[in-house]
């Protein structure tokens, strides 16, 4: 139980918007440590978030495994005459078994492929760009290979050579630069002579990616990433971990070594949830568990990676491992923990030092499946419980409680705490919400009454799914009310993450989301405002808060008749606070932080007391997120139409007025003095 539960009081009749609103704060109780793991991110390769969007690579389909082998390449002749077809015999590897063949009779000025990237190779002047290329030819091929970046014209804008190989695969390697900017550039590549030649695992980076790591990722969008100041990073998934069937699943040992021997799997958002399909969507894993090791190391954020437990997602295949089958995931499990933290001389730390990373990263918890549920669950989660505290008796481990916890999903969510509180072990429980705003309002006091001596929460993924499910301000407001929740009970919510984070215009399966972007441009939508300002203003030991009110405040507007994942909605009804308000103090700076979120559709005026202090010093900070209608969003034409906005705040004394914008989320920072 909160000792310090959002305290609400009402009396009288007048409409909330009139009424006088009192908040206090007691500057003089310290209460609970707020979680330092609270705020995260929640990292799925959806909506083309990893190849295509975070991950740099630009050739799309770079090992010709796609169903469709030669989808996103076309033939380039020039005046010549050959063939291109997809071979299979003597691959590179046999986890890359489809590699192209040019045969080429006549190379006229040149004979060969091109790539176009995903919806075009975007570059810019003067930047570099490494492209490789696995090759081989026959003995006494009497060419060399060209290469170039074309745009949308047909200029070349960079070109090279790139020499030829004997006929044993071999790696080759040139740096392009880039004389002009494009936005849809291709990649061609051209034989000179006759003969045949072979290519496989055409790669092209920019120099520049964050932290201009090679196999890196995209410098803006991780740079978005760090401007979260995430507390952890969750990885790969969602879904991804479960796939659609075992075999779809994500699978953390084909994700690490050379990009050539990381099998391409098919990426189960090709199937989405409302029916729109992406069948070109794969997983080339060239975004893999060392990769996201080290974002994590670069984003100063711990690690926390969810695996499969022996099941496929229970909404499609529902494919299950017997029990007696389990020991390889178990083994999983237990190998990536050595993997991330064991020394150099265990078989996976020195896996891992191979790679180039001898130092650990100090892995601190691990997800046992994503949204699982039911007996068949908890028949194989204990299982690696039991395996992984026998082995590592500090790493925490987060439990799955479903896929949501009510409408529909509430007998899954009861299962799981039933079990938690009959003796099933768990330090971590995952609940997902994606509900309509009305339902984020209505649950900001969802943790108010958590056994603080049970198993802690992890918000795991959530977001406000607003009519037509947009990315507007109406959904970022509701959530911060609701985040106000999980601040004043962080000693029962260890962490929370918005999902999913990533959408490529033009090629979602899900929305709403976190950050939008295409191939040069992104944007962040107002609910990664409202996580951000969450992050950076999280206190570190929580204050006591009272929101009193001359009115019973009236019930937000009813929520849509139907939310658009067919899941049921939230009745209308239930009382909410004239504000949501929560406290803390920043015990770096000695600010006061205090944290009010108005989601109605009127400004409110509140008589702030800091009970306790004498007064606030000079230059107090104020940060808002407003705007006009509820309804507004950002876009690529206007990025920054929602964002924080800072003032200076001179306050009077210990009791101030306030007033609060419509829609808004409003950060105050103060140096009281005692
Ligand atoms: O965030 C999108 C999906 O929602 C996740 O993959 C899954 O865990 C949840 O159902």
């Amino acid at each position: 139980m909160n000792l310090f539960p959002l305290v609400v009081c009402f009396a009288g009749s007048l409409a909330a918007a009139e009424a006088p609103i009192h908040v206090t704060v007691d500057t003089a109780v310290p209460g609970h440590v707020v979680s330092p793991l609270l705020h995260g991110i929640f990292f799925e390769d959806i909506n083309y978030g990893a190849d295509g969007g975070l991950y740099a690579e630009l050739v799309q389909n770079r090992s010709f495994e796609h169903a469709e082998h030669l989808f996103a390449w076309g033939t380039v002749n020039r005046g010549g005459d050959g063939d291109v077809t997809i071979e299979t015999a003597a691959p590179l590897n046999p986890r890359n078994p489809h590699y192209v063949r040019l045969t080429v009779r006549d190379p006229g000025k040149g004979f060969g492929i091109a790539n176009d990237g995903f919806g075009g190779i975007a570059v810019k002047q003067g930047e570099n760009y490494f492209l490789s290329v696995r090759m081989r030819a026959n003995a006494g091929y009497a060419g060399d290979v060209n290469a170039a970046l074309e745009d949308e014209t047909g200029r070349v804008i960079a070109s090279d050579c790139l020499g030829w190989a004997g006929p044993d695969w071999a790696p080759m390697e040139i740096t392009l630069k880039a004389a002009v900017s494009a936005l849809h550039a291709r990649l061609v590549l051209v034989a000179t002579a006759k003969g045949h030649v072979d290519l496989d695992v055409v790669s092209l980076f920019p120099e520049h990616t964050f932290k201009n790591r090679r196999n890196g990722v995209r410098a803006d969008l991780a740079q978005m990433l760090a401007d979260l100041h995430p507390a952890f990073l969750r990885f790969p998934g969602g879904c991804i971990v479960e796939g659609m069937d075992l075999p779809n699943r994500y699978q953390w040992k084909d994700t690490i070594g050379d990009i050539a021997e990381r099998p391409q799997n098919w990426n189960r958002w090709q199937d989405a949830i409302r029916g729109q399909t992406a069948p070109q969507y794969y997983q080339t894993y060239g975004l893999g568990f060392l990769e996201y090791f080290q974002l994590c190391e670069d984003l100063s954020c711990e690690p926390l990676p969810i695996l499969n437990c022996g099941m496929a997602c229970q909404f499609q295949s529902k494919q299950t491992v017997p029990l007696k089958q389990l020991a390889p995931f178990l083994q999983d499990a237990l190998d990536l923990i050595e993997f991330a933290n064991g020394a150099v001389d265990t078989p996976w730390g020195a896996k891992r030092a191979a790679l180039g990373h001898p130092a650990p990263f100090n892995l601190k918890m691990l997800g046992v499946g994503n949204e699982q549920w039911g007996e068949t669950y908890f028949e194989r989660y204990p299982v690696f419980y039991q395996a992984i505290k026998a082995k590592y008796p500090g790493l925490n481990i987060v439990t799955g409680a479903g896929p949501g916890v009510d409408a529909g999903d509430y007998d899954r969510w009861k299962l799981a705490w039933d079990k938690f509180k009959s003796g099933t072990p768990a330090d971590i429980v995952d609940e997902h919400y994606y509900r309509p705003p009305q339902w984020f309002l209505e649950n900001a006091t969802r943790y108010d009454a958590q056994d603080r001596y049970g198993p802690r929460i992890f918000a795991g993924e959530f977001a406000a799914h607003d009519r037509g499910r947009r990315n507007n301000l109406r959904a970022a407001i509701a959530e911060a009310a609701f985040m106000t929740g999980l601040v004043r009970n962080s000693d029962a919510v260890a962490m929370s993450s918005y999902a999913p984070l990533f959408a490529k215009a033009g090629a979602t399966q899900w929305t709403p989301d976190l950050i939008w972007f295409d191939n040069t441009r992104v944007y962040g939508s107002p609910s990664y405002y409202v996580q951000a300002l969450f992050a950076k203003n999280r206190p570190d030991v929580a204050l006591p808060v009272t929101v009193e009110s001359a009115a019973p405040v009236e019930p937000a507007p009813a929520p849509p008749p139907a939310t658009t994942d067919g899941k049921v909605p939230v009745p209308a009804g239930k009382p909410l606070p004239a504000l949501f308000v929560v406290a803390g103090r920043d015990e770096r700076t000695g600010e006061l932080v205090l944290t009010v979120v108005n989601p109605f559709a009127d400004p409110r005026t509140a008589e702030i007391e800091l009970r306790g202090a004498s007064g606030a010093g000079p230059n107090g900070r104020l940060t808002a997120l407003a705007s006009a209608s509820a309804d507004d969003e950002n876009s690529f034409e206007a990025p920054r139409k929602i964002a924080p906005r800072d003032e200076v705040l001179q306050i009077p004394g210990a009791t101030f007025p306030r007033t609060f914008p419509a829609n808004s989320l409003s950060i105050l920072r103060l140096r009281i003095r005692q």
